[in-house]
């Protein structure tokens, strides 16, 4: 390859990893194992959203209706339990596991800071899928809700 070639990919690589999203948060290896806390429900877009639900939950329909093609997906929010609620430590936090996609939304915690990380079952990161799962979205909506979420948690 030509060094001016050479160097062009370089400058594209570079420029690729700056603009393409990544999880901030990792994989969180043995979250099958973790107790489910409790189950939800995304709904589908053409499902009616029950407007005397919180506002937090209200976005949360609106902003994750698409998933599985607009049919929307069951859910179970699983917690380490090795971390207390409210407090806490550095490390994996919990998920929430869209069960009709196999899709992994992921938060831990790094210096007493919520990271956020959206993955396959198998651990492919897809953060870069979809605006909705960049992990500025995340942290947006989990920290814009006053007291619905405790340090980036919303599960109390
Ligand atoms: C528009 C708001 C909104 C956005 C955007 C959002 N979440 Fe959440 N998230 C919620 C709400 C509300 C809950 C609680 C759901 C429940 O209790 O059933 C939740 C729950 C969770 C849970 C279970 C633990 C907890 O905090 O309750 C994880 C893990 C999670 N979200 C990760 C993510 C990740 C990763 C992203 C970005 C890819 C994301 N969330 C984007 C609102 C949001």
């Amino acid at each position: 390859m030509k060094l001016i070639q050479y160097l062009v990919c370089l400058v594209l690589f570079g420029l690729s990893s700056i603009v393409l999203a990544e999880s901030d948060a990792e994989f969180p290896k043995g979250w099958d194992s973790w107790p489910v806390h409790h189950s939800g429900r995304i709904l589908g877009k053409e499902t009616a959203i029950p407007a005397d639900l919180p506002p937090i939950v209200i976005e949360t329909m609106k902003t994750y209706n698409w998933v599985n093609d607009g049919k929307g997906s069951a859910y179970n929010v699983r917690l380490n339990p090795a971390q207390k609620a409210g407090d806490y430590k550095d490390g994996p936090t919990g998920v929430l596991e869209l069960t009709d996609i196999k899709v992994l939304l992921v938060t831990e915690h790094l210096v007493g800071e919520p990271q956020y990380g959206a993955y396959t079952y198998e651990g492919k990161d897809i953060s870069d899928a979809h605006p909705s799962l960049n992990p500025k979205a995340c942290t947006t909506c989990h920290t814009g809700y006053g007291d619905a979420c405790i340090n980036g948690v919303c599960t109390k």
